[in-house]
């Protein structure tokens, strides 16, 4: 048996009431750092979730996959590295991102094999050697060995396998050389039953040029990170993570559909729009279930790297998210159904607020411009306004540290579709703080110190009915 460690007891030996860290939220239980979430699987009665891992250091670098899997999303344990770079591999460099899938019954995942400088990866796979999924051997020899030939490229990893009318595909995301930025999906025909037969080169996804595409998935000299999933009545969802120039900026959605294209596929943007307004959101991945598709993301850190590695770890996966398409077809957000299990004892307004909890208000506009305001401490404040579809984050009371990926303002706002109400929840675990108002709009940020006080919904501006529920996440 594996050792397993269990995320949620403060895996440093912190005191309970500690609020420095998430305690929830996937990330390495030995600390040092943590990007992008990796191959989501359900297999055998348990989700497993792997994440980009350096071993060694809170700073990014030596990338491995770390581990940790769950019966119910709610509660996680840790099982270290699963997947390593092998010196004489082509992922010598580093396992950088990519997906798993059970594959003729062997759970594999389908990886970027780093080992040059550059960006430019190539396509591995590595199956599980033990039921747990604690350790994966990677094949010797890669499926896709670079970029298809005649395309100079700046970008070329995370592969990203799914089916469209019976076949399988995949996606690696890319940038083109030289020139306006011209970021780009690639996409390969998995030409055989397993994922180890050939991959052959189908072309271009989609155009950055294209009005839909370019007014939501710009600025950007590389996609990073391609994820595609049905939202139903045949429409489809890709997410993309905006790189420029070496800055990871944010993640966006195009909703649209897959249509035959030649020998391969296009995807027509109809619309889109940031995935989550927050500043911490990165790089998320999907999981494709019978009824719906869960998504996680990156929430990197918004202090500086000097304080992370005097705090000794860096980056923690988000909370899984249910993610599809309201009846008007906008997207619709909501944490996973299980999470609502996290609920222990009622909050009081005006308690103190532990380390991690939820706070749920429901409003019901009575005017136009109506506004609620959730304070989180001294440092934090929430507000919406249903008449203008807004969900506002003010956090002048703690502003962020650090200035990477760039400087933020202290208030950043999303705005969704206008109504008359709808619920927000908030989600908070130590620092990281993940908003969703009336499931139209995500917003995610970490806050340091985190929130601590007490706390306190009103309504201050107009007229509205409220009705607000919080518990501690014990
Ligand atoms: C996104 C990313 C991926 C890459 C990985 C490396 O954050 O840059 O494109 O595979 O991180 O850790």
């Amino acid at each position: 048996m594996p050792h397993v460690t269990h995320l949620a007891p403060q895996p440093q030996g912190a005191p309970a009431a500690d609020r420095s860290a998430p305690r929830h939220h996937v990330r390495p239980a030995a600390g040092n750092w943590c990007n992008d979430p990796n191959g989501p699987l359900y297999h055998d009665g348990r989700y497993h979730l792997f994440f980009q891992h350096n071993p060694h250091a809170a700073v990014w670098g030596d990338i491995h996959w770390g581990h940790a899997s769950s019966p119910d999303l709610v509660r996680w344990s840790d099982h270290g590295i699963a997947l390593a770079p092998g010196p004489e591999r082509p992922d010598r460099l580093g396992a950088w991102s990519g997906c798993a899938l059970v594959d003729n019954g062997v759970p594999t995942a389908v990886y970027t094999g780093m080992d040059r400088d550059d960006g430019i990866g190539s396509v591995m796979l590595a199956r599980a050697a033990d039921p747990g999924l604690t350790r994966f051997d990677a094949l010797p020899e890669p499926v896709v060995a670079g970029p298809p030939p005649g395309l100079e490229l700046l970008a070329f990893r995370d592969p990203y396998v799914f089916a469209f009318e019976g076949r399988r595909w995949a996606l690696l995301g890319a940038g083109h050389r030289g020139g306006t930025p011209r970021p780009d999906v690639l996409l390969y025909r998995i030409t055989g039953d397993t994922l180890d037969s050939p991959w052959e080169y189908a072309g271009s996804l989609l155009d950055a040029a294209e009005p839909a595409v370019a007014r939501h998935a710009m600025p950007a000299t590389a996609w990073e990170c391609p994820a595609v999933f049905p939202v139903g009545e045949g429409r489809w969802m890709l997410v993309l993570s905006l790189w420029a120039d070496g800055v990871t900026h944010t993640a966006t959605q195009l909703t649209g559909t897959l249509r035959p294209h030649g020998d391969g596929l296009r995807f027509v943007a109809e619309s889109g729009g940031l995935l989550d307004h927050g500043r911490d959101f990165y790089a998320p991945t999907a999981l494709v279930e019978a009824d719906r598709t869960l998504v996680w993301g990156w929430s990197w850190e918004s202090r500086t790297e000097a304080e992370s590695v005097a705090a000794g770890w860096a980056g923690c996966l988000t909370h899984p998210r249910e993610i599809g398409r309201h009846p008007d077809g906008t997207p619709r957000h909501t944490f996973a159904r299980e999470l609502t299990a996290l609920r222990g004892t009622e909050l009081r307004p005006g308690t103190p607020l532990p380390p991690a909890y939820e706070i749920q208000a429901d409003v019901r506009a009575q005017e136009p411009d109506t506004e609620l305001t959730l304070r989180l401490g001294t440092g934090l404040v929430l507000r919406v306004n249903p008449t203008r579809g807004t969900l506002t984050l003010d956090r002048s009371g703690t502003p962020a540290s650090g200035t990477r990926p760039r400087p933020r303002p202290d208030t950043v706002t999303a705005a969704g579709p206008t109504g008359a109400g709808g619920r927000l929840r908030v989600l908070v675990d130590g620092p990281l703080v993940e908003a969703v108002w009336d499931e139209r709009v995500a917003l995610t940020e970490k806050v340091y110190p985190a929130p601590h006080g007490t706390w306190r919904a009103e309504v201050t501006q107009g007229r509205a009915e409220i009705d607000v529920a919080a518990w501690e996440h014990p």
